[in-house]
């Protein structure tokens, strides 16, 4: 479209001429930017705006109705494999095969989500996730990928919300070391929200432009595609495919198991999963059966609970159904090869807030969305769709809300999921790391702080970069023959260089390897509570490092 009357005219083709009733009112530029934004609209969604329209108006229907899309499906448990990390041996039989795997590998980070949920003022991947380096998600994650292969590549997916500043921080830290030709960095792109069963667009206030919302992070798919970045990948001879969210970085440990899973179990899609409880609200991966359909699914809790009125539990009292932590391990081939077929277009949903009973009008205004994790409906079978059930505390620990509803959380026994409990959840897993190794680590069960009504078990902090090792046995390896020893109250930093040049014995009670901006004057670190002027990714977690 080129001109106002081109314009006016497809919107009324489209079912959208309500957005062109006043624009005799707007200026010239006015209209100029409006035509602009139809035409960008119209050309980054696939099939364009009048697809959108159509796409919408069917999903607003089935909504309005109450279709349940799983309706009449029977769910069982999918196939797949647990990983305890109960033991050494456990471990370490699955990683030294999934450790050669890493070398084929290529990763993916979803990050195109703003975190209101969060109140954080920045991109996530930006927050300093734990207090005894500093470190960021990001540095983190970039540290771990190339750990993995110096050869690894890496994409992030960025949105109107998050480009700007993943760009600065990236630039800021000098790609935090990684090579800058194994990153590529895309940008999904927001679609028109709506306002009623009809699917009319809404503009902004005082404007003509049309309102625009995220369309979730299943566009990684669409995106992955027009970059054609799988038959790169596969070129290069790599074979899987990570995904992965902005704020758990626990799941670097899992890795290397889960990847050992897929190729031993031949998986096409194989779901990272914790064990969950029966009702807990996190989505659950179950096969579902009807007739001769078949398909291996996120199915969300509620859904879950209108085909199955009591879930089927293990020993251990956890249900059958493990809770999707929404990291994915695909097989690069197969991917590429469905890719090429759909463009890696995945069927949307729709949730709209309705104003009243009668479902015509809503609160507010809603979109179309798409989830990543609802990836094999485009599969032909699922045969090779599964899962891999890891012990929670080595998979699975995010920072999704703000302080005060973590707070709220904790007191009704949920998962607070602030950045407290993921520092927390992080500690305790490193702790756990080294105990498997043999490592001498003194621990209790009991809190040791309370900051913002969350109780947490903050000692001894460990943080283990993933120059010590990428496994338990490289990690084992690393120590040699030294004897480590951990008191509680010690905050403990330990890499590549550490054991150099030890000797038999470290004995750490105290600060060890801490930089001296993290450290406390005292013998033993201690953390306290912070008050409002506190810098932001204090705030979200309610403490900070006593200096003095
Ligand atoms: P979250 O569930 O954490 O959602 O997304 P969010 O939008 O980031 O946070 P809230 O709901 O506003 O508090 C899960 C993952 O998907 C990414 C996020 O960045 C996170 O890694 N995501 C989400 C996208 O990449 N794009 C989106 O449109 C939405």
């Amino acid at each position: 479209m080129h001109t106002i009357a081109e314009l006016v005219e497809f919107l009324n083709k489209i079912g959208q001429g309500h957005l062109a009733q006043n624009i005799d009112k707007f200026t010239e530029q006015q209209q100029k930017e409006f035509l602009e934004q139809v035409n960008k609209l119209n050309t980054t969604y696939p099939g364009g705006l009048e697809e959108y329209t159509k796409r919408a108006k069917v999903l607003l229907k089935n909504s309005a109705d109450n279709v349940n899309p799983y309706e009449g499906f029977v769910p069982s448990v999918p196939i797949g494999e647990k990983v305890n990390f109960s033991s050494f041996e456990e471990v370490a039989g699955l990683e030294s095969i999934g450790r050669e795997e890493l070398n084929h590998t290529a990763f993916v980070l979803v990050a195109g989500g703003l975190g209101e949920r969060l109140q954080y003022d920045g991109i996530k991947i930006g927050i300093q996730f734990e207090i005894t380096t500093g470190q960021t998600f990001l540095n983190y994650y970039l540290d771990f990928i190339r750990a993995f292969n110096e050869k690894a590549e890496l994409a992030i997916m960025t949105s109107d919300d998050t480009y700007t500043l993943t760009m600065k921080l990236l630039e800021e830290n000098n790609y935090y070391g990684f090579p800058k030709d194994q990153i590529t960095i895309m940008k999904q792109e927001k679609v028109p929200a709506m306002i009623d069963n009809d699917a009319h667009f809404t503009q902004l206030p005082n404007s003509l432009l049309i309102e625009t919302k995220p369309h979730g992070h299943g566009d990684v798919h669409t995106l992955l595609f027009q970059h054609q970045l799988p038959k790169k990948w596969i070129q290069q001879g790599k074979k899987w495919l990570v995904v992965f969210q902005d704020t758990n970085p626990l799941v670097f440990r899992a890795l290397p198991s889960v990847l050992a899973i897929s190729k031993t179990k031949n998986l096409e899609v194989n779901s990272i999963t914790a064990p969950r409880k029966p009702g807990e609200a996190v989505g659950a991966i179950c096969k579902l059966t009807k007739g001769n359909e078949r398909l291996t699914i996120n199915v969300e809790y509620n859904q879950l609970g209108s085909l199955l009125p009591k879930e089927p539990v293990d020993e251990h009292g956890y249900s059958v159904f493990p809770g999707n932590i929404n990291s994915i391990v695909f097989s690069l081939q197969e991917y590429d090869s469905v890719l090429e077929k759909t463009k890696g277009l995945i069927m949307e949903f729709i949730n709209p807030k309705y104003a009243d009973a009668t479902k015509t009008k809503f609160k507010s205004s809603s979109r179309l969305e798409c989830m990543y994790q609802d990836y094999p409906k485009l599969l032909e079978n699922d045969n090779r769709v599964g899962m891999t059930q890891v012990n929670r505390a080595f998979c699975f620990s995010t920072v999704k809300n703000d302080i005060k509803t973590a707070g709220q959380k904790f007191q009704q026994n949920l998962a607070p999921e602030s950045a407290s409990s993921c520092e927390q959840d992080l500690y305790f897993m490193n702790r756990q790391i080294l105990k498997l190794v043999g490592v001498h680590v003194e621990t209790s069960d009991a809190s040791d702080y309370e900051f913002e009504n969350i109780k947490l078990n903050l000692s001894p902090q460990i943080i283990l970069k993933p120059s010590l090792g990428v496994t338990l046995a490289e990690i084992k390896n690393n120590i040699k023959n030294t004897q480590v020893t951990i008191t509680r109250n010690s905050t403990v930093v330990l890499d590549g260089e550490t054991f150099k040049n030890a000797s038999d014995k470290l004995e750490i009670d105290g600060q060890f390897n801490v930089p001296a901006n993290y450290q406390s004057k005292t013998k033993y670190r201690t953390f306290v509570g912070v008050d409002s002027k506190a810098a932001q990714h204090l705030l979200i977690r309610g403490y900070d490092v006593k200096r003095d």
